[in-house]
């Protein structure tokens, strides 16, 4: 029995895990369950599964949580630290990653250094914090294991490479809903448009993020850490059809991949079942359903985001916590239509304009860049037009 804590339960990621706990119940126990604000919701997995803790982020949500769960024996907490104390509960093996954005970071590298299994879907730590979350996890020895399903593709493909290097990671995109989009076109996207992504089924801020390959950028530089690869060596590929999760291509040219449905339950079973394979969470894949897959380049001309995620990476030092933050404030702000759909570039490339770049060496100086880029990006919004 695997011990786990689901940090993010009430998202998108969280709720599928929930599901692959439904489905293994001799193999998967929830210890501790964290919410955002949606209490209503954490109230309810909570009853279904018992951990011994549930956390909300927002205090103001204790009291209602406190009493949906009275008489049930589970202990209720609430705010930011408390978020963060969630994986001192015990016992606990593993730590599903599920918060979205730079809130997830503290919470990882707790875990990190409770000596705990990572089940990492939480992109934006690797990206604002990749140097330090990496030194701490070679320093507990703990699995860092990857949910992300192009990740956890690319994870699943160095697997037959023995002692070989790999020459260079080809990470697919679906292209989101816009990719034949004109300028013009992309100027006048709504929220409503931009959250319908074609494939995913996924939280606002990543579906967003999708449909401006701001996602993809992310993902690059989260490749960059997890699998010890230069930023030359990772290459970007649009698939729309995303039934190819991700590629590997080693030294011989040979190119292996990893297929399947465009489903998160299969991405987060193997980081939870990782090194073994359980009972498939999907029906099998049919190819012949599938019938066709195309490709085409990345067109960073529309879709500018993408190459600010690689000049952020490469440039390394806070550039991808500024990135990061600028792209945070700016999705939400587009989300609350303050500002029109290329805004969001736009905003992310002043606010990496006006930071000198420097190296850090704690997450408490990570944090006050994050704070410093969001209050540079906010100011910035009200220039834009909606
Ligand atoms: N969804 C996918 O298919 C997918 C795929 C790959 C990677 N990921 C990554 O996984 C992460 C989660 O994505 P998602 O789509 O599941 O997002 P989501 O549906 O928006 O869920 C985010 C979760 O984080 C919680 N949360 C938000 N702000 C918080 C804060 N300040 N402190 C503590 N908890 C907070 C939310 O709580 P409330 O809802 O209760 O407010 C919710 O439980 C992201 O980093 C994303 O990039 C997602």
């Amino acid at each position: 029995m695997k011990n786990i804590a689901i940090l993010g339960a009430t998202g998108s990621i969280g709720c599928s895990t929930l599901e692959v706990v439904r489905n293994n119940p001799d193999r998967l126990s929830v210890r501790a369950l964290t919410g955002g604000k949606n209490w209503q919701l954490l109230a309810k997995q909570a009853l279904e599964c018992h951990p011994d803790l549930v956390v909300i982020a927002d205090k103001s949500a204790y009291g209602d949580l406190k009493n949906a769960l009275s008489g049930s024996q589970i202990r209720v907490e609430a705010g930011d630290e408390a978020i963060v104390a969630a994986v001192e509960v015990q016992p606990l093996d593993a730590v599903v990653a599920a918060i979205v954005g730079s809130a997830g970071l503290s919470p990882v590298m707790a875990a990190i250094d409770k000596g705990l299994q990572i089940c990492l879907a939480n992109k934006e730590t690797l990206v604002v914090g990749g140097s330090l979350v990496m030194q701490a996890v070679k320093r507990a020895g703990v699995d860092l294991l990857p949910v992300d399903s192009e990740h956890s593709a690319i994870f699943q493909c160095l697997q037959s490479a023995q002692t070989n290097p790999l020459h260079k990671i080809i990470i697919t995109a679906s292209g989101g809903p816009f990719r034949q989009f004109s300028s013009g076109q992309l100027a006048a996207v709504t929220p409503e448009q931009a959250l319908k992504h074609p494939n995913w089924d996924m939280g606002g801020k990543i579906t967003i993020d999708s449909s401006t390959l701001m996602n993809k950028g992310l993902e690059v530089i989260e490749a960059h850490w997890l699998f010890n690869a230069a930023y030359d060596n990772i290459e970007v590929v649009v698939h729309p059809q995303s039934i190819i999760h991700s590629l590997v291509e080693f030294s011989d040219g040979s190119v292996i991949a990893q297929l399947g449905w465009p489903d998160m339950k299969l991405p987060i079973q193997y980081a939870l079942s990782w090194p073994t394979r359980w009972s498939p969470p999907l029906p099998p894949l049919d190819l012949a359903k599938v019938a066709s897959m195309t490709f085409e380049p990345p067109d960073t001309t529309r879709f500018p985001c993408l190459a600010y995620a690689y000049e952020a990476g490469r440039a390394g030092g806070i550039m991808p916590c500024v990135l990061n933050a600028a792209n945070e404030i700016a999705v939400a702000a587009f989300l609350r239509r303050q500002i029109g759909f290329m805004s969001i570039p736009a905003i992310i490339r002043k606010t990496m304009d006006s930071f000198s770049n420097k190296q850090v060496t704690t997450v408490g100086q990570l944090l006050e860049v994050d704070a410093q880029a969001r209050e540079t990006a906010t100011s910035l919004l009200s220039a834009e037009v909606a």
